[in-house]
């Protein structure tokens, strides 16, 4: 990392202060069209994307936030191309077999949103096991959502409500927001402070549409393998220029 990075990253951090965003959830967006501008199969993208994120990480652990959260399959990729897939669980295996160690160092507490049980049974069981490795800690907690689609989470919170209430156990008046947060994959997190999607698209894409109420939302051009320290730091200081009122003046 070059020191002119590392002094912008230093910069911007100093120049935060106190609205360090509690909770920043990033949507990994391009790293096809990364690839094609480069005359390259898209799973070099990926490759690059896992570098990127695992820059992020790293920085997000720097700067002291509390969660990230990180969109890395959507319960829509199943469209995707099956050697796409294939590739994108070979990067994954590769990830948590590589990275745990520095994670679990770290501080950092994975989690991981979204029915991951989908997945051949020893990615399950690798990620399982990241979990229960890092479980302790409490330093960051690094969110990973994995065939994951607020759609199916939000009718997942609803399922579960309405089954108390057919067992009795709980009174239709008794679903609130609060009730109907606290059956999210989320339930213990704070609500995300700052959205970030790269590549240029400005959509949600099934992300987090709950949690993301009143998140400041910021779209960068950047293609995801070319975010990095710098970009994050970018992103956190437009966020302490934004005036966040949640409905109050
Ligand atoms: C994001 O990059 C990674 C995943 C969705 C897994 P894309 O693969 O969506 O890249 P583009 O949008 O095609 O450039
Ligand atoms: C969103 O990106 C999902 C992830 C980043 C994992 P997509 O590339 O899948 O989103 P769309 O299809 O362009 O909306
Ligand atoms: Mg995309």
């Amino acid at each position: 990392m070059s020191s002119e990075v590392e002094r912008r990253f230093s910069t911007a951090l100093e120049a935060n202060g106190a609205s360090l965003p509690r909770h920043v959830a990033i949507i990994m967006d391009g790293n096809g069209r990364w690839a094609k501008k480069r005359r390259l199969p898209r799973v070099a993208g990926h490759r690059k994307g896992v570098e990127a994120a695992r820059q992020v990480v790293r920085a997000a652990g720097d700067l002291g936030l509390e969660v990230l959260t990180l969109y890395a399959f959507s319960s829509e990729n199943w469209r995707r191309p099956a050697e796409e897939i294939s590739d994108l669980m070979g990067l994954l295996r590769r990830f948590i077999i590589d990275d745990i160690d520095e994670l679990a160092e770290a501080g950092v507490q994975l989690r991981v949103i979204g029915d991951y049980q989908a997945f051949q049974a020893d990615v399950v069981r690798l990620i399982d096991d990241a979990i229960a490795r890092t479980e302790g800690n409490s330093k960051t907690t690094l969110v990973i959502a994995l065939n994951y689609g607020s759609q199916n989470e939000l009718a997942r919170g609803a399922r579960l409500l309405a089954e108390q209430v057919q067992r009795g156990e709980l009174s239709p008046d008794a679903i609130t927001a609060e009730a109907l947060s606290q059956t999210l994959y989320t339930a213990d997190l704070p609500p995300v402070d700052l959205l970030i999607r790269t590549s240029g698209e400005r959509r949600l894409s099934n992300f987090l549409l709950w949690q993301t109420a009143y998140a400041e939302l910021l779209f960068v051009d950047t293609l995801w393998p070319d975010f990095g320290r710098e970009e994050l730091a970018a992103a956190l200081a437009d966020f302490g220029r934004r005036e966040r009122r949640f409905g109050g003046l």
